[in-house]
Formats: structure tokens, C-alpha cells, sequence
């Protein structure tokens, strides 16, 4: 169980962030990555094709022999982590759960706002996992669409992008929200950015670096054993544009992409 690799998948390039912060905290463990870049994005998908793909990505990953996954997509952990952990039998975490709890035991005067895709902020499943954790709470959501573009271009700190986020992050603002959610993969990258517009007085909170503490914690508890290498490595398959992938990856990454796989899938498209 000790060697075996780690699973990652998200609709893209964006599930990279969470890979960042795995790769942080585990530096010894290693991680098979799969972004599904022929099929993104999944953010404006319905639920059953969404469900169908996460069904897919999972299978693929657990042919490839890894002691647990991650979900890193945020629109398929609201969508479909029900139905991976209902058909596959080895441990799943989705971005979500870890997300909600940092945010319910983080905030205080108890207003959270979430940003995500339109199919998460639409299956309402932060919302469901807040007030799960703490009935109490009052969570204002807020689908941000531009934000996956403008990321993928690059604009983290561009007039465009900010006209947008006052845009978009009004409303929370008004509601009070002293705890926002970033529930999108792409969105840590524009902490900076959402940070200032927000104040410093609210805390954002990153659903990828929350996942990559959850992870440890269960490689550590027992369940699963963590890798006794020294040294990790990550094996990236893709199911189109490896180059494109590769080029905006690494700035998701924070380090080169050596090991890059296009997989051939063109029955499941
Ligand atoms: N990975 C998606 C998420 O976190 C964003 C990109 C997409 O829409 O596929 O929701």
C-alpha cells in the first residue's frame, strides 16, 4: 500500500492547484494526475453528463492502481462524489467537505460566501455541507463564470479581471460574508486579487490547501499508509492539448510538468 500511487483528477488544468498543495504537504508520495482537457469545461455541464465523466476519470485512475483519489474538481465533487463512493471501493475525497468545514469553523459572525462554477454554486452543495456542519449559518453563493477564462489567460491582476470580481463579489460584500469559500480550482490563483477587494478582513478560504491537510490526516490515521520515499514524483495524463496544458499548467503547478501522457479516448467523447 505504501508505494502505491495517489489520484488526481479535475475537468483540466486546474486541479493542478490542489496537486501544488498535495505535493507541499506529501512531498514523498506519489501522485497520478488526469485532466480532462478534450472535455472542459464541466462548470457549465449538467449534472448527468458530469456525473458520467467523473465515473469515467475515476476508472481510469483506479486501473492505474492508486490506494486512494482525489476529486479535485469542485463542479464534480458537488455533482458526483456520491456516486464514486457508492461504485468504487477505495477511500475518495472531494474538495468540498474540507472547504466547508475550514469556512464553518473559521467564520464568525457566521455569513459565508461561496464562489464557484455555475454547476456548483447551482447544486447548492457547500451550501448543503455548511449548514450540515453548522445549521446556524447563512451562506450567500455566487457564480462566477469569467473567472476560469480569465485565470486561463493569465489575467490574475488585469483591469478586466477586477471590473469582474466587484462585479461578481458585490453582493457577497453586501451580505456581510466575513469567510468566502473559493470553490473552483482556478480561483486560488486569484487570492491576491479577491483579497484585496474583499479587505483583510475577510479570510478566504483555499478548498485545495483544506484538502491536502484532510489528506494527510487519513494517510496518516492508519486507513492508508504514507510513502516512505524520500522523494514523490507526479505522472500527468491528459485526454487533449498536452502542450497548451503544459505551457499554462506549470504556472498552476509552481514547478515544470516532466512526465506528460495524451491518452487516447476517443470512444468516451
Ligand atoms: N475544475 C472546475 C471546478 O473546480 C473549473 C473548470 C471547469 O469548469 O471545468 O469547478
Amino acid at each position: 500500500m505504501k508505494q502505491e500511487p495517489i489520484g488526481i483528477w479535475d475537468s483540466g488544468l486546474g486541479g493542478l492547484t490542489v496537486v501544488r498543495e498535495i505535493r507541499r504537504r506529501l512531498p514523498g508520495e506519489k501522485l497520478i494526475y488526469f485532466g480532462d482537457t478534450a472535455r472542459v469545461p464541466y462548470g457549465i455541464k449538467g449534472r448527468d453528463t458530469v456525473r458520467r465523466f467523473a465515473r469515467e476519470n475515476t476508472a481510469f485512475l483506479v486501473e492505474q492502481g492508486v490506494k486512494a483519489l482525489v476529486v479535485a474538481c469542485n463542479t464534480a465533487s458537488s455533482l458526483a462524489l456520491d456516486l464514486l463512493r457508492e461504485e468504487f471501493s477505495l477511500p475518495i475525497l472531494g474538495v468540498i467537505e474540507p472547504g466547508a468545514r475550514a469556512a464553518a469553523e473559521g467564520t464568525k459572525n457566521g455569513i459565508v460566501g461561496v464562489i464557484g462554477t455555475p454547476a456548483t454554486v447551482d447544486s447548492a452543495a457547500y451550501t448543503a455541507a455548511l449548514k450540515a456542519l453548522r445549521g446556524g449559518l447563512s451562506v450567500s453563493s455566487r457564480a462566477c463564470p469569467l473567472f476560469v477564462p480569465l485565470v486561463e489567460e493569465g489575467w490574475l491582476d488585469h483591469p478586466a479581471t477586477r471590473l469582474v470580481a466587484r462585479e461578481y463579489l458585490s453582493p457577497l460584500m453586501e451580505a456581510g460574508v466575513d469567510t468566502l469559500v473559493l470553490g473552483c480550482t482556478h480561483y486560488p490563483l486569484l487570492q491576491p486579487l479577491l483579497q484585496e477587494l474583499m479587505g483583510e478582513g475577510v479570510r478566504l478560504v483555499d478548498s485545495a490547501e483544506e484538502l491536502a491537510g484532510e489528506l494527510s490526516e487519513l494517510l496518516g490515521s492508519g486507513e492508508l499508509e504514507t510513502s516512505d520515499s524520500e522523494q514523490g514524483s507526479l505522472e500527468v495524463f491528459v485526454s487533449d492539448l498536452p502542450l497548451r496544458f503544459r505551457q499554462i499548467g506549470e504556472s498552476f503547478l509552481g514547478e515544470s510538468i516532466e512526465n506528460l501522457t495524451l491518452l487516447d479516448r476517443k470512444e468516451e467523447r
